[in-house]
């Protein structure tokens, strides 16, 4: 299997999730109907963001974090759309990619998502 290591495997990856995620019954609607993305504008940020995390590039520049709550505000973001979006990351990673990278690429996502996760939910309690 490949190595996660350059500019076209992250946009492979990244591509790829988004073309699951968008067909999902469970997160799917999050970004179709909630926050109707843009994809010409959310891709090359989610490709900054992977680019930034796993080799270093520093091309993202933005809130991770803060992106979620206007989101959280619409539509509750909760643990089982946080357990599917990890989900279909994870499976993404391991149709096309192994090694290293793409076990950070796993790591980093999931503590991220718990992070955001705990964050969503006690903002939902302020
Ligand atoms: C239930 C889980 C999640 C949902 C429904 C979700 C949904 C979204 C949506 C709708 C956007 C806004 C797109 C736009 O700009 O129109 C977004 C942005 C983003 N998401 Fe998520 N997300 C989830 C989890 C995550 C996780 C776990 C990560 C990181 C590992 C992540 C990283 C990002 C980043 C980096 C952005 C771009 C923020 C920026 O504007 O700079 N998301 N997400």
């Amino acid at each position: 299997m490949k190595k996660l290591e350059s500019r076209e495997d992250i946009e492979h990856l990244v591509n790829s999730f988004y073309a699951k995620v968008t067909k999902d019954e469970t997160i799917g609607l999050f970004f179709t109907d909630i926050a109707k993305v843009e994809w010409n504008k959310h891709l090359p940020k989610m490709y900054a963001f992977w680019e930034s995390i796993l080799f270093g590039q520093m091309t993202y520049k933005g809130n991770p974090m803060g992106a979620h709550f206007p989101i959280n505000e619409m539509q509750a973001m909760e643990q089982k759309h946080f357990d599917r979006w990890l989900e279909l990351w994870k499976a993404t990673i391991e149709e096309n990619f192994a090694g290293e990278n793409a076990d950070i690429a796993i790591y980093k996502a999931e503590n991220i998502a718990r992070l955001m996760a705990f964050k969503m939910d006690l903002a939902r309690r302020l």
